[in-house]
């Protein structure tokens, strides 16, 4: 394994209990000797995500996926391998080796020196806020807009002084590398120009008198920023954000989602607000389940985000028509990840800060708990777009409605949006379906009816029998059965391809004395189908009396199962028109050899 060796491997699974890490990521419920769970990794709405503490292994009866404590940091974290082993190194704080691959080392003292000079610029900023003078513009702007003290200390809100050369200035006294600095994004290089001798000259700051918003990761560590103007000089933008950084991407950052993470599974639903004074302003009202993508745009990555939170997300965008065009835009990436969407609407002129300033925490609840659901929402934004009493406008509504429903690819959400455009406009619900009927609705964009159906039928075809999963079991979570296994079991025995493939694995790291344990087998196994495979096998544990017995039964029924097989094959081969006599008859007398082999049986249980 690149990187690690096996015994530090090893020490991290050892202190990474995969309970208390999946339990810091999804609510567990302890359910006899296992752990459930909703899957964070399909749909679903009873639990079917097993963690099995002694076994140290998860696994979901509803999508198959399963693993170890490794494997689901990587997946619920959309992260590598590499990069779920040193998240977990770093929680248990075991030191890796420093034998890693040179770039990847490289990289990763860059982040970690990044991420040191975003906490020293997010005090720097604080102090600035608290004390200095520099920052009493933006103390009396924040007074002036009603954020607490509280919140200023939790969101670590700073004040950027109001000059060129602040932060080189301060980068400077830090005795840091201006280069470094500017890989940070804190200061921008000036273009070419004559005469420019010391270093400090050659650069200016991002963020000049500013109110600063850090921007922190999952993990609540700071990875970038985003300042808003304090004059009402409107030459500059209102906001001014971190460029693209090592540490940086504003397409797949939350602002908010380190400090609401507990509350959204709680919810299991999020608010989704555009901005970051917005979602201080939910906050200081007691809602916390709250995440904004700052700006409009929700991206892929963002709903995926969202996705490993909750099982729905309402839309508060703001009441202008920027903010209604971004729910709209938004309609898809979540579709597609598989979360439910409604969206609430602000009364204009209002943001959800301006509205809570204005009604109130309680006011903004109702105004969430009764939002419609995004069809509705949006039938009634095109009702009120275009002319309800022209052709023209009907017709253009149809269209659009049958655009947007149409990427569910769902036919019983088709038709019931179908129904509800009919009674808007006041036409026959058979002359909307018609309509919708003839929109080419797009790709279905979520696992929902035709596709999931076929993506069942498809891993039914693939699925191991029962046998074969019993057969698994036994010798996956019982060592000692293994060696008389290898001696009397051919792998060849077993039909389905996966499931002979792992136990000749297994057998194999017998004989080779490779074996080592069930986690590090799932660790070095490089299919998913597999992995899911063992840890299906393995994750119901029942106590079963009498092991060596049902292990000789089970290799019995799949030696005759195999044994059958052959039989029919002989038979229907020498059954063929086109067969000669002469092989017909080797055919049959094949065909007798094997049913005699049947008869005989294999073996008595205990010879070795
Ligand atoms: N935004 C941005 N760059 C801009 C304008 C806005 O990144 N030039 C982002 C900010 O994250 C901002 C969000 O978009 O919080 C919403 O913009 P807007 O509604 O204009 O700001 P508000 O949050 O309402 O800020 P304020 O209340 O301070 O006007
Ligand atoms: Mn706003």
């Amino acid at each position: 394994m690149a990187g690690f060796s096996q015994a530090t491997l090893e020490r991290i699974r050892a202190a990474s209990d995969i309970v208390e890490v999946i339990g810091a990521c999804l609510p567990l419920k302890k359910n006899g000797a296992n752990f459930t769970a909703l899957c964070p990794f399909h749909k679903e709405k009873t639990p079917s995500f097993n963690v099995n503490s002694q076994k140290q292994i998860f696994h979901c009866f509803g999508c198959h996926k399963g693993g170890d404590v490794f494997t689901f940091i990587r997946d619920y974290e959309n992260i590598g391998f590499l990069d779920a082993v040193r998240r977990l190194a770093e929680r248990a704080k075991i030191p890796l080796e420093t034998d890693q691959n040179p770039a990847e080392q490289q990289s990763r003292h860059l982040k970690d020196e990044l991420l040191q000079i975003h906490e020293q610029i997010t005090q720097r900023w604080q102090n600035a806020l608290a004390s200095e003078a520099s920052g009493q513009r933006a103390r009396d702007y924040l007074a002036g807009r009603g954020v607490s003290a509280e919140a200023i200390k939790l969101f670590r809100l700073g004040a950027a002084p109001e000059a060129w050369d602040d932060t080189v200035n301060w980068a400077v006294g830090k005795k840091h590398d201006l280069g470094l600095i500017e890989k940070a994004g804190l200061i921008i290089q000036k273009s070419e120009e004559a005469g420019r001798t010391t270093e400090g000259r050659r650069y200016y700051d991002r963020f000049r008198g500013r109110l600063m918003f850090p921007i922190c990761d999952e993990q609540g560590r700071v990875i970038g920023f985003s300042g808003r103007i304090l004059s009402g000089d409107e030459k500059t933008a209102k906001y001014v954000n971190s460029p693209e950084t090592p540490l940086f991407t504003k397409s797949k950052v939350f602002f908010g989602l380190d400090k609401s993470k507990r509350a959204l599974l709680e919810a299991q639903s999020a608010i989704v607000c555009e901005g970051q004074l917005d979602l201080i302003a939910c906050f200081m009202a007691g809602v916390q389940n709250v995440v904004a993508p700052q700006g409009t745009a929700f991206t892929d990555q963002h709903a995926r985000i969202i996705k490993r939170y909750v099982e729905e997300v309402v839309l508060c965008f703001d009441s202008d028509e920027a903010g209604q065009k971004a729910a709209v835009r938004s309609l898809e990436p979540l579709l597609a990840s598989g979360v439910a969407v409604r969206v609430a609407v602000m009364p204009r002129p209002h943001d959800p800060d301006s509205y809570i300033q204005a009604n109130g925490g309680e006011a903004f609840r109702q105004l969430v708990a009764g939002a419609d659901g995004f069809f509705d929402y949006y039938l009634n934004r095109l009702c009120a777009q275009n002319d309800v009493a022209s052709d023209k406008g009907r017709s253009l509504i149809v269209r659009d409605m049958a655009a947007a429903v149409g990427k569910t690819g769902s036919a019983v959400l088709v038709d019931k949006y179908a129904q509800k455009t009919a009674l808007r406009l006041g036409v026959l619900p058979e002359a909307v379906r018609s309509e919708f009927r003839k929109t080419p609705s797009a790709r279905p964009v979520n696992a929902a009816d035709g596709e999931e159906s076929f993506e069942a039928a498809e891993s039914e075809m693939a699925r191991p029998s029962a046998v074969e999963l019993h057969l698994l079991k036994l010798l996956f979570l019982h060592d000692d059965l293994v060696p008389w296994a290898a001696a009397h079991l051919d792998p060849e025995w077993i039909s389905h391809p996966q499931t002979r493939q792992v136990v000749a694995q297994r057998l194999a790291a017998q004989r080779d004395e490779t074996w080592q344990s069930l986690g590090a087998f799932l660790e070095a196994c490089d299919s998913p189908g597999i992995r899911s495979l063992v840890t299906e096998a393995v994750a119901e544990e029942r106590k079963l009396p009498n092991l060596e017995q049902q292990l000789a039964d089970v290799i019995l029924k799949l030696r005759n199962q195999w044994l059958d097989r052959k039989i029919a094959a002989c038979l229907q081969r020498a059954g063929q028109p086109e067969i000669a006599d002469a092989d017909k008859l080797a055919l049959l007398r094949e065909q007798q050899q094997l049913r005699e082999q049947k008869r005989m049986g294999i073996f008595a249980v205990g010879e070795a």
